[in-house]
């Protein structure tokens, strides 16, 4: 009777139960999942000696701008914590872009975003959609991830923070992922 009661009591304590050691994440166990939501930012540099993102392909013709379709980016963005890049670095946002709408803008995105602070370092997740970027939120999707987000499923809510003439951005991330780790 003890026993039981006391494998009750535990039962509870993990429902709804919260795991954060840093600001822009939240892990709540619900029980039969794990939801992750996270806040950060992506900084995407295209101008100066040392860019994060770089053109790697381009059609033979049409258009050579960046909303051309045919255009293909690799990028290792990194990831802060809020939108001042000299703020927390929390990891890199690396893969590629590239415009796949031939009549819009609509960018490919095929990106890992890996993870460097406090519980989440070493563990990633997988982004594959379509950002159509002169959407105000764009909203994409989560296919998988590694070490905390195993078997993620999940989205991310992009929202442009700012952009200046030689198309640096810095975009706002809100990301739901649930796993059952
Ligand atoms: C855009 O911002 C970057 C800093 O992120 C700066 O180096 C660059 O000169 C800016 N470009 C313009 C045209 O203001
Ligand atoms: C992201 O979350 C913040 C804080 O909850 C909220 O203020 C903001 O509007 C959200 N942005 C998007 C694009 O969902």
């Amino acid at each position: 009777m003890v026993t039981f009661f006391l494998i009750f009591l535990l039962a509870i304590g993990t429902q709804g139960q919260t795991s954060d050691d840093v600001s822009w994440a939240k892990r709540v166990d619900t029980g039969s999942q794990v939801v992750t939501t996270m806040q950060f930012y992506f900084h995407d540099t295209l101008s100066g000696s040392n860019p994060s993102a770089i053109q790697v392909a381009q059609p033979q013709s049409g258009s050579n701008s960046l909303g051309g379709f045919g255009n293909l980016m690799m990028v290792d963005d990194p990831l802060t914590e809020g939108p001042d890049k000299n703020s927390k670095l929390i990891g890199h946002a690396r893969g590629m872009y590239g415009q796949a709408a031939r009549n819009e803008l609509g960018l490919i995105m095929v990106l890992n975003y890996g993870f460097t602070d406090g519980i989440y370092k070493d563990s990633t997740f997988s982004l594959l959609s379509l950002n159509p970027a002169m959407q105000t939120v764009r909203e994409m999707t989560i296919v998988g991830g590694t070490g905390l987000f195993r078997l993620a499923r999940g989205y991310a809510l992009a929202q442009t923070y700012s952009i200046n003439s030689s198309g640096d951005a810095v975009v706002g991330y809100n990301v739901t992922i649930s796993t059952y780790i």
